[in-house]
């Protein structure tokens, strides 16, 4: 597990745009932490670094948005509002297995509907300061961390077992 703090919000979305450089088709982001934290933000840096124009909108109530016309399209989802079963109609295999990059928010709400690989991101409150974050990050194979890497070399200054 990889810890990076960010003191607001521009800097969230710099690591996102930072972290989209190192993305390819079929990968999926999972994005963890509560309501207010970030996620949405990180999105819209993601999206930035891929090249897309179109204003990021949260997909609380679409539950999925797709932006094309970036080096890769991205599926931004939030799985907020529904449960395991509703996921299952979305048929989101055609998502995670497509030409683009897949992020979706509250992705612990569907567990059974996940892919086997991914890169997960755990927002959190540093302290009591109301806009830093720890942002702990994973992909869980080791050819997602290897790939990873110069994005970790870049922004990591602790590592953490937990
Ligand atoms: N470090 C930070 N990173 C991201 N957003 C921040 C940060 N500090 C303050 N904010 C604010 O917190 C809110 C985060 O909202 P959003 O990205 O929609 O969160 P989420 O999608 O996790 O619910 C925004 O209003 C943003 O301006
Ligand atoms: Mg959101």
């Amino acid at each position: 597990m990889k810890k990076i703090t960010v003191k607001n919000e521009k800097e969230t979305k710099e690591i996102a745009y930072h972290l989209s450089l190192y993305l390819k088709a079929g990968d999926v982001i999972l994005l963890e932490g509560d309501l207010g934290m970030g996620k949405t933000t990180f999105t819209k840096g993601l999206a930035s670094g891929l090249g897309i124009t179109r204003i990021i909108k949260s997909p609380t109530y679409t539950i999925i948005r797709e932006y094309l016309g970036g080096r890769l399209p991205l599926y931004h989802m939030d799985v907020y509002r529904i449960d395991e079963e509703g996921a299952e109609e979305l048929g989101l295999e055609e998502y995670f297995d497509g030409d683009g990059v897949s992020v979706i928010e509250w992705a612990s709400l569907i567990e059974s509907e996940l892919p086997e690989k991914y890169i997960s991101i755990r927002f959190e409150k540093f302290n009591m300061d109301t806009n830093m974050r720890v942002l702990s990050i994973e992909g869980n194979t080791e050819e997602l961390e290897d790939r990873l890497s110069g994005f970790y070399q870049q922004f990591i200054k602790e590592e953490s077992n937990d």
